[in-house]
């Protein structure tokens, strides 16, 4: 069980990553050509959104599973720098992270009419993107 969540929680980080990143290209050259923010746009957003769903259900399912997790929650995690960040630092931030990713979602879609969802896919997948890739335990996944 636990393997099968570390295995499936390390492969598809590489699958949200790219589909924020091509969510967040997409935007970038739509606002760089003038083009205004179309249905496929949306559609490329969403899949973002929801590959950081997928990722924050199998993240929660592994925090109770595995010996980083809750199981690891003790005054001297919080010494420990990197106990700390599986522990506390990178669930509390990643989650932030995939609200603020929900937030820009629907800023974007309710933008539709206006044209600007560009620009709400760029800042809000920004910070998004920006804040999960400060918090992963990179000497563990590469
Ligand atoms: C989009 C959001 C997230 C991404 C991209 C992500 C990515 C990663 C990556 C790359 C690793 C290292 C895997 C490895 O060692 O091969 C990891 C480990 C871990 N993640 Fe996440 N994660 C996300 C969200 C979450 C959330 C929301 C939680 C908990 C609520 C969580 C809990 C954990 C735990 C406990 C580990 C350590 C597993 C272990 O080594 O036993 N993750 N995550």
């Amino acid at each position: 069980m636990y393997n099968f969540l570390k295995s499936s929680h390390s492969y598809f980080a590489y699958v949200a990553f790219a589909a924020i990143i091509i969510a967040l290209l997409i935007a970038i050259f739509s606002m760089i050509n003038k083009k205004s923010y179309s249905g496929s746009n949306l559609k490329t957003a969403m899949f973002g959104m929801i590959a950081c769903h997928i990722q924050l259900l199998f993240g929660l399912v592994l925090y109770f599973v595995s010996p980083y997790g809750f199981q690891n929650l003790s005054g001297e995690t919080m010494k420990d720098s990197f106990s700390r960040l599986l522990a506390v630092e990178h669930p509390f931030v990643n989650i932030l992270a995939i609200i603020i990713i929900t937030i820009g979602f629907n800023k974007a879609k309710k933008a539709m009419a206006s044209g600007t969802g560009n620009k709400a896919i760029l800042i809000y997948y920004g910070i998004g993107l920006l804040l999960l890739l400060s918090r992963v335990p990179w000497s563990q996944w590469l």
